[in-house]
């Protein structure tokens, strides 16, 4: 399934909203875009959707944070796979609830799709007056 969503900041819980339902309840999310597309701040208004009350910040925290109400963050920019295997990320995303990771690369997709993980992917792009979301899932 493909859907498309344009949003600006204002707007930007009321999108969240409507992409949480589109997500696997249960699975891994990839947030595509450029650096400042918008993956953080859609990872804060996703968490805000699903009733998470912590803050959500940048991460500069290291690779994983999990945040309340089952919302795992990763932020895997120049991490190696190989890495993220190492430090036992990869069991960590079996963990129930949504698993949001920004700068996941195909490699690392096509390898949770084969091993029976549910995902889907956003991309992000901006627009003149916001960003749009391409929301794609299994199903
Ligand atoms: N839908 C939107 N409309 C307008 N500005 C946005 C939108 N989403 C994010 N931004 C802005 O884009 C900038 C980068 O956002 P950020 O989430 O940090 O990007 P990324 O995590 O992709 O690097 C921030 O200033 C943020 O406020
Ligand atoms: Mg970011």
């Amino acid at each position: 399934m493909r859907k498309c969503f344009e949003s600006d900041l204002e707007h930007l819980e009321e999108t969240a909203a409507k992409i949480a339902p589109l997500l696997p309840e249960n699975g891994v999310v990839f947030l595509r875009g450029d650096l400042a597309a918008g993956k953080t701040t859609l990872v804060k208004a996703l968490a805000k959707a699903k009733g998470c009350a912590d803050e959500v910040t940048s991460p500069t925290f290291s690779i994983q944070q999990i945040y309340d109400g089952g919302v795992a963050h990763y932020d895997l920019y120049q991490c190696p796979n190989e890495k993220f295997v190492e430090m036992g990320l990869l069991e960590s995303l079996e963990a129930p609830g949504w698993h949001l990771i920004e700068w996941g690369d195909e490699a690392l997709e096509n390898f949770l799709k084969a091993h029976g993980f549910e995902t889907a992917v956003v991309t992000i792009v901006p627009t003149f007056s916001g960003r749009r979301y391409e929301v794609t899932t299994d199903a």
